[in-house]
């Protein structure tokens, strides 16, 4: 497994396990496969509910909690100082650990932004008091970075977005990559552009030609070839998968390389239209969904 390391000198492995629209009752499930396969990082929410099936397979391993990297996110209903100190109480609890590696704002709350200072102000003091190795921001925009940088003494170590072939926000990765930012990025092979339900008229990057012509060379998936397209161009990934045989895959990504022409292959596909809500479009049901306690 490569590693990245991050602006703080921490180190990540360079592929994560995503656990978004996993169910609650199947979690423990599919991240003890996981860790099975040899992921170490699992990226889970407060807002995906099920930080305790997470916490239920880290109890049930034996890998040393040092050798696991586990990162969640604070939604933004708990924003706000002592909220969000108390949104890490309650991630701790229900993740089993004492510590986390890698804890970041869900989205900016461009509407609240008195709220959403505080709560990185959190971050960072529970940074600062060893309980958080690392700390970032998710669905930041350029200007939510600059914002943010107005008032911060520490510069998020991550900032996780929406990069796939279809979306790659090149402006977002340069704002990044200048403030030492990693790109971590969400829907990695494009899930949202055929999550179940939800990609209905929209095309796949699963069934994108150039991407499977590409694969096809390489004897490896769609899947495969798109995390290694984010690897070798320094993102971090996060792929989710309930499926055994696509955990697998999905982790099997190092014994490969894309050429240059490849690479730019997949970066010629962008779109430039966004799979997942805007940062900038204030929603009122984001505030009103409540994170239980532990
Ligand atoms: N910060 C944010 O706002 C935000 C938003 C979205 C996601 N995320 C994070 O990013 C992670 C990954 O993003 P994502 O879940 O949206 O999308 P993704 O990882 O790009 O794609 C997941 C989808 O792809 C399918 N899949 C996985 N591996 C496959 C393979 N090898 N071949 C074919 N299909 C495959 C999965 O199906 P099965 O599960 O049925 O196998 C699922 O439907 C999330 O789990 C979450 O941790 C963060």
């Amino acid at each position: 497994m490569e590693h990245i390391t991050l602006n703080n000198g921490v180190t990540m492995p360079a592929l994560g396990y995503g656990v978004f629209q996993t169910p609650p009752d199947e979690t423990a499930t599919v991240v003890t496969e996981a860790l099975r396969v040899g992921y170490r990082h699992i990226d889970t929410a407060a807002a995906y509910f099920n930080e305790a099936g997470v916490g239920a397979a880290i109890a049930a391993s034996d890998i040393p909690r040092d050798d696991l990297f586990i990162e969640t996110k604070v939604w933004v209903s708990d924003y706000g100082h002592d909220q969000t100190l108390h949104a890490f109480e309650k991630a701790t609890a229900k993740l089993g650990v004492e510590h986390l590696d890698l804890l970041i704002l869900h989205q900016p709350a461009p509407t609240r932004w008195d709220s959403t200072v505080a709560a990185y102000r959190a971050l960072e003091e529970l940074h600062a008091d060893g309980k958080v190795r690392a700390i970032g921001v998710s669905n930041f925009m350029p200007h939510h970075l600059e914002r943010l940088l107005e008032t911060a003494d520490v510069i998020p170590a991550v900032n996780q977005i929406e990069v796939h072939p279809y979306f790659q926000q090149k402006d977002l990765l340069a704002a990044n990559a200048e403030h030492g930012i990693v790109s971590q990025a969400w829907s990695p092979i494009g899930g949202i552009t055929f999550y179940p339900g939800w990609g209905d008229g929209k095309r796949s990057t699963l069934e994108d030609p150039t991407i499977a012509a590409i694969a096809a060379a390489h004897r490896k998936t769609p899947a495969q070839v798109m995390l290694r397209w984010h690897v070798q161009e320094g993102r971090h990934v996060i792929p989710k998968s309930v499926t055994p045989s696509r955990i697998a895959d999905n982790f099997d990504i190092f014994d490969f390389a894309l050429t240059g022409e490849q690479l730019a292959a997949i970066d010629a596909l962008d779109t430039g239209v966004r799979g997942g809500p805007d940062p900038d479009t204030p929603r009122d049901a984001f505030f009103a969904l409540a994170i239980p306690e532990a």
